[in-house]
């Protein structure tokens, strides 16, 4: 198996392919006025297997266009939203966020957990707006730094995994820059990174190396993993997830 392969397995039956939680995202919904109001067109980009999906579903009059670049994800998602009798709020597309084949000015929420980091968060910011209704909602979560200054450890190390991380006031300044107007910004809690994504993480690392026959490569896999919670652990009064609402201007 290809490394890709390996971290698609790996991730695949998870709950959650990133830190986040149902309280997260229904914190992220409460700033968005629109909620109540009418049926909402919603883009949930980055969808993995849906966690948040289903709770935008289940609280939400609307309908979802789920997208991910990887089926296997997608499947897991709508055999989900089947069980639960939501496969009619929920299309799922298998398409990539730099690339997405939406019509302009299409969706009244574009939501997006712990994934624009891959298109880039001004790039992807500036390219999805175009999708949104005036008056639309983008709902974000993104890597940010939660103070002014930090350890070099985790300066570095951020820095080369992702060199666009950056203090909320910046991630908010780019915002408002881009035709957004904030309406709203918390940080994840603790707990979800540990309950929610770390700790059923650091439950399958047995099976998982057991079914890849203890291979290098699925070691490989394991060990990043566990070298990123353990600077989680130590570092984690410098980052997190920032959550960012902002409106369409
Ligand atoms: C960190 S996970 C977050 C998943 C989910 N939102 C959650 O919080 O559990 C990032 C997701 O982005 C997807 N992804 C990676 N590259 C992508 C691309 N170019 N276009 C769309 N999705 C992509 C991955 O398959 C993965 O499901």
């Amino acid at each position: 198996m290809t490394e890709l392969e390996l971290l698609i397995d790996f991730h695949m039956n998870a709950q959650r392919q990133g830190p986040g939680s149902t309280a997260d995202t229904l914190r992220a919904l409460s700033f968005i006025s629109l909620v109540g109001k009418k049926t909402l067109k919603i883009a949930d980009i980055g969808c993995g297997s849906g966690a948040q999906t289903i709770v935008l579903a289940q609280n939400t009059k609307s309908h979802i266009t789920a997208v991910d670049l990887f089926p296997e994800f997608l499947d897991r998602l709508s055999d989900k939203a089947e069980g639960l009798g939501l496969q009619d709020k929920i299309t799922t597309l298998e398409a990539s966020m730099d690339d997405l084949p939406f019509g302009k000015e299409e969706f009244d929420i574009l939501w997006s957990e712990g994934a624009i980091y891959i298109i880039g968060f001004e790039a992807g910011i500036k390219k999805w707006r175009d999708y949104l209704k005036p008056g639309g909602y983008l709902a974000v979560s993104e890597i940010t730094w939660l103070t002014n200054k930090r350890p070099k450890e985790i300066e570095e190390h951020w820095k080369s995994e992702y060199p666009e991380i950056d203090t909320a006031s910046n991630k908010i300044r780019l915002l408002e820059e881009n035709g957004y107007s904030p309406v709203g910004y918390f940080f994840l809690p603790e707990k979800s990174w540990i309950d929610t994504y770390y700790a059923p993480m650091e439950e399958r690392f047995a099976a998982f190396l057991e079914r890849h026959g203890n291979s290098e490569r699925a070691r490989d896999i394991v060990d990043g993993e566990k070298d990123e919670i353990r600077k989680y652990k130590k570092y984690k009064d410098y980052f997190s997830y920032g959550f960012y609402l902002g409106k369409k201007q």
